[in-house]
């Protein structure tokens, strides 16, 4: 671990992408968890250079990115998409920087660790590029849950079916759920009786509308007809857990919800575990409440993720079926993040 970072150090901290809906979260987590910044420095696209923020009663101007000087900073936070973070993070990370990204860019490099804090915080002892990668939104809300029930029986197969939150799609998401919410208006009523087109608002950012429906079809297909969102929960679920070749079968929907992704899991374990001994295990789990009827009203603003409907799977041996929600915006992006940067300051 880099010397710098100790319990009683002040740290001078960046964010790339803080005009967006996880920057925004990054800058209010830094403040609500005491986070001891020295500096903050404020990034993203040219459209934004020169914009003032507040941020704990200081006014921050917003750089760009693309030309910014990043010496003096010993952690940049990325959260401004995948081409911006495999162009910028590295100049971070040579002018000596830790880089937190939270997008896809660096989640598949061996030499880039891919770290849930409560899971596998040990990854974090080398960080050869300078980088860390925060997981995918949709896989890190199961990761919490599956690692007590992977060590207690181990994991054998996973199928999950997602429900996520258009957040998850950034600013955008959210003005486009929003906008044709208001376009349908009261007219949302006649679609419970017909599917009739003057009431169904032309599909924007995702293959179909995404109000009074759901979207199964989450951006863009990869290999096997599976989309690359659905590949990203299989390829992480194994990095994370540290189950190389884990079967894992997912279907990632979108559905009109602004907040709160969740996950229906079926899952199949190598020994017997019962419904009981999981709910005991994930009681005691760290960054997990059990609930009774998990969803993304209760996750939304909370810390930790949620899971319940805890059952025997009895299409398999040694099955369990559950249910977990969690906040896309805080624990699926700026809260682990911000968690990454107190393990490395022997905070966590
Ligand atoms: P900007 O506001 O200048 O476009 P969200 O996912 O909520 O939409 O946020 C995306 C974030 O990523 C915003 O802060 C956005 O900045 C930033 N961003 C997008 N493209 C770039 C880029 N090419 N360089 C730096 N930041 C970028």
């Amino acid at each position: 671990m880099v010397s710098r970072f100790s319990p009683d150090a002040r740290l001078n901290v960046g964010i790339v992408g803080a005009t967006g809906l996880v920057g925004s979260m990054m800058q209010q987590l830094l403040a609500e968890r005491a986070f001891p910044v020295g500096t903050l420095r404020l990034f993203a696209s040219a459209r934004s250079a020169g914009k003032q923020m507040e941020w704990q009663g200081q006014t921050v101007m917003v750089e760009d990115a693309a030309t910014a000087d990043f010496t003096g900073l010993d952690i940049v936070f990325f959260s401004a998409g995948g081409s911006t973070s495999r162009a910028i993070a590295p100049k971070a990370a040579a002018a000596g920087a830790i880089v937190i990204d939270n997008s896809s860019a660096w989640r598949s490099d061996p030499e880039v660790p891919l770290v849930v804090s409560e899971v596998n915080p040990d990854a974090l002892a080398t960080i050869p590029k300078g980088i860390v990668a925060n997981p995918n939104c949709t896989t890190m809300a199961a990761m919490p849950v599956l690692k007590p029930l992977h060590a207690q029986a181990g994991l054998k197969r996973l199928t999950v079916s997602t429900y996520q939150a258009v957040s998850g799609g950034g600013m955008e998401g959210i003005d486009v759920l929003a906008r044709q919410i208001e376009a349908v208006g009261d007219a949302g009523r006649e679609l419970a009786f017909a599917g009739d087109a003057a009431f169904v608002p032309a599909p924007e950012k995702w293959a179909v509308p995404i109000t009074n429906n759901v979207v199964p079809l989450n951006y863009v297909l990869g290999e096997d007809g599976y989309t690359e969102e659905e590949l990203k929960l299989r390829d992480e679920t194994r990095r994370i857990l540290d189950i190389p070749g884990l079967p894992v079968s997912g279907t990632c929907v979108r559905v009109p919800v602004f907040t709160g992704h969740s996950l229906s899991i079926n899952a199949e374990f190598e020994r017997p575990i019962d419904a009981q001994t999981a709910l005991d295990l994930l009681g005691k789990a760290p960054g997990v409440v059990v609930s009774d009827v998990p969803n993304p009203l209760e996750a939304t603003g909370a810390d930790p993720v949620f899971v319940g409907r805890v059952r025997p799977d009895p299409t398999v041996e040694h099955g369990l079926a559950l249910f977990v929600a969690g906040d896309n915006l805080r624990k699926g992006a700026a809260l682990n993040a911000v968690q990454i940067a107190e393990v490395l300051c022997g905070r966590g």
